[in-house]
């Protein structure tokens, strides 16, 4: 609108007046003493500039960093596997299969460069073809300002500059407003809509001896423990374990180098045993349902400590409310346990609540204690595992040997509830004996009939 004076004004002020007289009238001829104002220079000024502001968005700018940062790890990571092989490998015993975990590494990463460079090739492109833009504004609008006898580019510019402080000004005293909290169900992740992968898969040190068992990463580590791993198998009869095996990286993990094992007691089945394979890592404890009872185990593996917390005592345990199929009853899987962005959950089914699941938030304390509860209407044995993501509960059943499908989820802020999901998990073994989300690097970490497995979740 001002902008629309401002061309008036520029147009009619410079001019020259010449009055002559003709016989009896007066006449007056304009002359313009400064050629026309090129509005049209203007306008396409604004129209690419506009143009380069859509093009480098903060959002592209990330892209470029996580990708960045993601590879920087990846390349520490691959440094440090070569470097402890190369200290563990002084037998000769290792070599073939070190050579060729490195070399699956090398070539994700190889993959990864590629993906950057062509990121790079982008921005390159984009930040050249912006420089020459940027260059011809700058020459157009210099030419514009010749225009300018009235200084009002110069007085706007002012205005401009005045209001640019008023707006820093303003912000400054937004900044010292608490940081606006996520919600769970809403971390900025996006929809989930597919999981691809394996991404990983093997065997563990314990060949197939045994069907059940859990592994993974801590959560939340402690500082200088981001990589470890761990790993642990039920070997009395599927249903008890008692000791945690812990690897410094997951190439020492797929090689079975350097474990170290930590006892929750000596032997099984005894008070405190780990009971059925759905546990999970957080903090440096161990979550589990206690043995033969229908409590919550915290084993603090530093101080080798147990602390548990009762859950309600209609709560189904001992396999009466286990995940199942018209196949297979996943024995002694009444509790399952999940990590996400907010911590640590327990899945489990009561008689009042008719079966159905039910999910309660554990506040990580010693001892721990029971937070929030939701009752869902998932009768528990039609799912085969569950698993959570940024406070949103989602449910396997099992379709046939090659295929796991998640087909419901609970989101615990909205408390809405879907049975509708159709997202397929390829399976390289018939059974998933646990299933748990990473939402440091957002896998599902998987240990099916002997096989430890991970999945790529990818969200819209
Ligand atoms: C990056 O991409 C350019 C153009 O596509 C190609 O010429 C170059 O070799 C690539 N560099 C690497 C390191 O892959
Ligand atoms: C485990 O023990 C350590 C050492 O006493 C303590 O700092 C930590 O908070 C404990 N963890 C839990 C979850 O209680």
């Amino acid at each position: 609108m001002s902008r629309c004076n401002i061309f008036i004004l520029m147009i009619i002020i410079p001019l020259a007046f010449f009055q002559s007289v003709r016989g009896k009238d007066c006449v007056c001829d304009l002359k313009n003493s400064d050629p026309a104002f090129p509005e049209q220079k203007l306008t396409k000024v604004e129209t690419i500039s506009a143009q380069c502001i859509g093009s480098i968005t903060s959002e592209r700018m990330t892209d470029l960093d996580r990708l960045l940062l993601g590879l920087q790890q990846r390349i520490k990571q691959l440094e440090d596997n070569v470097l402890m092989l190369e200290k563990e490998d002084d037998r000769n015993l290792y070599g073939a299969v070190s050579v060729r975990i490195i070399e699956l590494e090398f070539a994700e990463i190889q993959d990864l460069l590629n993906k950057l460079n062509m990121t790079t090739n982008d921005y390159h492109h984009l930040n050249v073809q912006t420089v020459a833009q940027l260059e011809d504004m700058k020459d157009t609008m210099a030419e514009l300002e010749k225009f300018d006898n009235m200084l009002v580019i110069k007085k706007d510019r002012e205005n401009q500059r005045v209001k640019r402080d008023l707006e820093q000004c303003k912000n400054e005293l937004k900044v010292t407003l608490p940081p606006p909290t996520v919600p769970p169900g809403r971390c900025g992740l996006g929809q989930m809509v597919s999981v691809v992968g394996p991404r990983t898969y093997s065997i563990t040190v314990y060949s197939t001896s045994y069907p059940y068992g859990a592994w993974g990463r801590d959560a939340k580590p402690a500082p200088g423990d981001e990589n470890k791993y761990w790993l642990v198998v039920l070997t009395s009869s599927n249903v008890y374990g008692y000791y945690v095996r812990q690897y410094s990286t997951l190439s020492t993990l797929l090689l079975g180098i350097g474990p170290k094992d930590t006892y929750i007691s000596s032997s099984n089945p005894t008070t405190n045993t780990i009971q059925g394979s759905n546990m999970v890592m957080y903090a440096n404890a161990l979550y589990y349902n206690c043995y033969y009872t229908y409590s919550v185990c915290q084993f603090n593996l530093t101080t080798r400590a147990v602390s548990t917390v009762a859950l309600p005592s209609d709560t189904g345990y001992n396999s009466k409310f286990p995940f199942a199929h018209l196949g297979t009853t996943y024995s002694y899987t009444d509790l399952d346990f999940a990590t996400d962005e907010s911590g640590v959950y327990v899945i489990y089914a009561t008689t009042s609540n008719f079966g159905n699941v039910v999910i309660s938030k554990i506040e990580t304390s010693n001892p721990p204690v029971l937070g929030q509860t939701w009752k869902t209407s998932l009768y528990k044995t039609t799912a085969t595992n569950t698993f959570m993501v940024c406070g949103v509960l989602y449910a396997t059943r099992y379709l046939d040997k090659e295929t796991e499908q998640i087909f419901y989820s609970y989101d615990t802020k909205t408390k809405e509830e879907r049975f509708d999901l159709k997202i397929n998990i390829k399976k390289m073994q018939t059974n998933i004996e646990f299933l748990n989300y990473d939402p440091r690097d957002h896998l599902l970490y998987v240990y099916s009939d002997a096989y430890i497995l991970t999945y790529e979740i990818i969200f819209q």
